[in-house]
């Protein structure tokens, strides 16, 4: 499964790519509003830590608008995927961008409906939000797991990517499912990470040593 990191946050991506397991970051207009930052800038800066897909997300909710803005983003640079709505006209936009062999990452995906048809229409990644359907009491998890199995059954090359991850379970379950993509932010990464028995474990080991290490030739 590959990791990406859901951030705008350019000292955290540094972080996190440091541990040699991220495989591309996913931004927003809200991650990147948290920021404060000039979308261009934070995403070439993006592209210096991270040699891998990018996700960066249009405005418009036109098609016209979303073509502009899609082609723009696109030429920044070879790593950008283009994250579209999926809306009538994020559909229609995916159908064309497709075509032209632009990046496209089909976002606020709720149901298996709407992931059916993004693959249909070409989509190199579909994320669904699992965290969102789970704050309305909907079972995320479960989405994944329809998704999953009707990608399977066309071979579509569609990946699916996890979104709105809020817990290591979440990631987990996402891997025993076979999701190809799972992004989260990096309290998340750090929690999948630290165990207290392996912190004592280290502890333990190096006042053991302690006592020997005198010992040693
Ligand atoms: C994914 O690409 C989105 O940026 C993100 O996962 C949304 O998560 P949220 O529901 O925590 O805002």
């Amino acid at each position: 499964m590959k990791f990406f990191l859901d951030t705008a946050n350019i000292e955290d991506i540094k972080k996190y790519a440091a541990w040699g397991i991220v495989d591309g970051v996913t931004t927003n207009p809200s991650l990147i509003a948290k920021e404060g930052v000039d979308l261009k800038t934070r995403i070439m800066e993006i592209t210096e830590v991270v040699d891998g897909p990018i996700s960066t997300e249009v405005l418009a909710t036109d098609l016209d608008g979303m073509l502009t803005e899609a082609r723009e983003y696109a030429a920044w640079h070879k790593n950008i995927y283009i994250k579209l709505p999926t809306t009538e006209n994020g559909l229609k936009a995916l159908s064309i961008l497709s075509k032209e062999g632009i990046k496209t990452n089909m976002t606020l995906v709720f149901n298996p409906g709407q992931a059916l048809l993004v693959a249909k229409a070409g989509a190199n990644l579909v994320s669904p939000f699992i965290g969102r359907l789970d704050d309305i009491s909907e079972d995320g998890m479960n989405l994944i797991q329809e998704i999953v199995q009707i990608y399977e059954n066309y071979n579509f090359d569609t990946e699916v990517l996890v979104a709105s991850v809020r817990h290591p379970r979440h990631v987990i379950d996402s891997a025993r499912i076979g999701a190809d993509v799972c992004t989260m932010p990096g309290a998340i990464l750090e929690k999948l990470l630290h165990h207290p028995l392996t912190d004592q474990g280290v502890e333990k080991f190096l006042a053991d040593w302690e006592k020997v290490k005198d010992l040693q030739k």
